[in-house]
């Protein structure tokens, strides 16, 4: 596995490949099955595959969150030359935006909702780091977890806006055995957190079928947050629990406002800020 450090080194490097379809997987390091997944899905329709390491400090509207990512590099490393991946691109903050970076990114609608108001600027630095990765590794295709489907959208209305020449691949969400959806914030829970922190899943899973059942999503709501409402002790917090349309994003009342819907969360375990949702139709 070749290391850059610069984005020269990956000019040089991509060079010396410019006939091969490139599969592209952008993470912030800190790596879980959930980004193995990634590669291994780049792995198959790629040539080549390369991942990014970089914990963009533009995306966090929260510092403490910031300083507190996990950061493990050298275990990164052996993981990725265990997976056989051809490139990885880890760049620090200079090399990466060199002087402070001044453009801003709206996403209109698609931040008008769940993370967009509860993390101001967030998607803004999602959007801008993205674009830069994509210009520097120019790859044919992009992979994306849709345990973060707003991310999804907001790269994918970027792509087509800007008529950018790659396509975005969404890939599923991969869990613990108790539900939980990977995240490398849960390193921050214990192992008690950890274990019972599968409630998240089984709510939404228990949302969801009630509301194919037939229950209305008012209702449905109403009693996920009475079950959120008595786990207070290991849920301290729901920024948001929302039913919406799995595309637009936008909250929904009735079933017939969508052809798939997204059953999107927002909570605290302790400190740790976790995000989950889950996709069906009726
Ligand atoms: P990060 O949180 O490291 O995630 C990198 C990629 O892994 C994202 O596409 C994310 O959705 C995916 N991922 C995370 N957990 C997953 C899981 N349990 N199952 C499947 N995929 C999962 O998302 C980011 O980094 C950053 O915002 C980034 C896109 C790199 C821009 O800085």
């Amino acid at each position: 596995m070749v290391i850059a450090y610069t984005k020269q080194e990956v000019k040089t490097w991509r060079s010396e490949h410019h006939n091969a379809v490139i599969g592209f997987v952008p993470t912030m390091g800190a790596l879980h099955k959930g980004h193995l997944a990634l590669i291994e899905e780049a792995q198959k329709v790629s040539d080549l595959v390369v991942v990014s390491i970089f914990v963009n400090p533009l995306q966090f509207n929260n510092p403490s969150d910031f300083e507190k990512y996990p950061q493990t590099l050298a275990a990164d490393i052996q993981l990725l030359k265990a997976a056989g991946v051809e490139l990885l691109f880890a760049p620090n903050a200079a090399e990466m935006y060199g002087s402070t970076a001044t453009l801003t990114l709206d996403f209109g609608s698609l931040n008008q909702v769940m993370e967009g108001p509860n993390r101001p600027g967030h998607f803004s630095g999602v959007g801008l780091v993205v674009g830069k990765l994509f210009n520097i590794v120019q790859p044919a295709k992009a992979f994306f977890g849709l345990k973060d489907l707003q991310q999804v959208r907001v790269i994918e209305r970027m792509v087509a806006d800007l008529d950018m020449p790659l396509s975005i691949i969404p890939c599923p969400t991969i869990r613990e055995s108790n539900g939980l959806a990977l995240s490398s914030r849960n390193t921050r829970l214990t192992e008690i957190q950890r274990n019972e922190a599968g409630i998240i899943y089984q709510v939404l899973s228990d949302t969801a079928s009630k509301i194919k059942k037939g229950t209305s999503i008012s209702e449905a709501l109403l009693m996920a947050n009475s079950v959120l409402e008595r786990n207070q002790g290991l849920i301290t917090n729901t920024e948001y629990l929302q039913v919406v349309n799995a595309h637009s994003l936008q909250p929904i009342k009735y079933v017939e406002e969508a052809v798939e819907i997204a059953i999107c969360i927002a909570c605290f375990i302790g400190e740790v800020r976790l995000i989950d949702n889950l996709i069906f139709k009726v």
